[in-house]
């Protein structure tokens, strides 16, 4: 397990989402309209379209593609077209930075 550093705090502003690329992996990470953070592979689970190119809903984030949605706290899916939910990851926030965990940290 691993800790990432993807961006300081305030680079996502409240009910927005960002791209965050590490390695060969992409995910999406949410700011809540409470302000707090959540990390989530950054594709669909339908057809791969960039969630972080979605828009934020409260809880839900609607996929760009096929306005899928799911809720990025749980990953589970909201709206269809989606049916396989999506992986989160956990977040925390350290010295005004946004961190993630991956397991393996292999890139
Ligand atoms: Fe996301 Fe189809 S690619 S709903």
């Amino acid at each position: 397990m691993a800790w990432v550093r993807v961006c300081g705090v305030d680079e996502i502003e409240r009910e927005d989402v960002l791209r965050f690329d590490h390695g060969v992996r992409t995910f999406a990470i949410y700011r809540s309209p409470e302000g707090e953070f959540f990390a989530t592979d950054g594709l669909c689970t339908h057809e791969k379209a960039h969630l972080a190119d979605g828009l934020v809903l409260g809880h839900l984030i609607e996929c760009p593609k096929h306005i899928g949605r799911f809720d990025y706290r749980t990953g589970a899916c909201r709206r269809a077209p989606v049916k396989l939910p999506l992986r989160t990851y956990p977040t925390r926030v350290e010295d005004g930075s946004v961190l993630i965990e991956l397991e393996g940290d292999d890139g």
